[in-house]
């Protein structure tokens, strides 16, 4: 267990009972997380590019994670595979990760939309609108204490008035309206896409000191 992430595991109490509601409350939120697939898949959203898309790719890794990353959306590996982040730019985040000590099991990992665009053309307003609530339920369900978003598609729904140039780096809290109409307050750290800095010399150099910061900022989040 790395020492700066506070996991939510069970309490320390070897009571069987302890364990059983832990339990419980782990299933209802991969249950909550399945029921948004379903809703998706219920309510057709973006038909045509679910037509052309392979799967739905709603997300991966540990959901009960203190950090959610947010990326774009699925490319050609992650389409075939059904998981995010697992192309080139899956496995340059998988080393940043590494260098402040986490795992893709540490983490919660998924994208604003979530079919691949045909020939990884760049999601379209209408489909990071009709997105968005899902995203909104998922992070409801597991209540990150940072929310990572990977350039500037997914930054621009919580910030929308930032320049990423300007903002990178540097973690906002921000009151943000879910999807039931209530209003919570968020701490998003906007950085650039692993994608776009991969082969970017100054951008890549950003990001990997971006990237370092992550875990003094988490340990500051109450
Ligand atoms: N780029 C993204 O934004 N998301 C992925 O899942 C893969 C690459």
């Amino acid at each position: 267990m790395h020492h700066l992430i506070v996991r939510k595991h069970p309490p320390g109490n070897s009571r069987v009972g302890a364990h059983i509601l832990y339990n419980r409350n782990m299933d209802s939120k991969q249950t909550r997380l399945d029921q948004i697939k379903s809703d998706i898949l219920d309510n057709n959203i973006c038909p045509d590019l679910a037509e052309t898309a392979t799967n739905l790719v709603m997300g991966d890794g540990n959901t009960d994670a203190d950090i959610v990353f947010i990326g774009e959306a699925p490319g050609k590996n992650e389409d075939e595979q059904g998981l995010p982040f697992v192309g080139a730019a899956g496995r340059f985040l998988n080393e940043m990760l590494a260098s402040i000590d986490l795992d893709r099991q540490d983490i919660f990992i998924t994208n604003i939309v979530k079919y691949r665009p045909p020939n990884n053309r760049d999601p379209l307003p209408d489909e990071k609108k009709a997105f968005w609530p899902y995203l909104l339920r998922q992070l409801e369900v597991i209540e990150p204490k940072i929310i990572v978003t990977l350039g500037r598609h997914s930054m621009e729904y919580f910030l929308p008035d930032a320049k990423i140039s300007l903002v990178h780096g540097q973690p906002k809290r921000i009151p943000v309206k879910l999807h039931d109409g209530t209003t919570t307050n968020w701490v998003i750290l906007p950085l650039y896409h692993p994608a776009a800095a991969l082969y970017n010399g100054g951008m890549r150099e950003t990001l990997l000191d971006d990237f370092q910061r992550v875990p003094e900022i988490l340990s500051k989040i109450a």
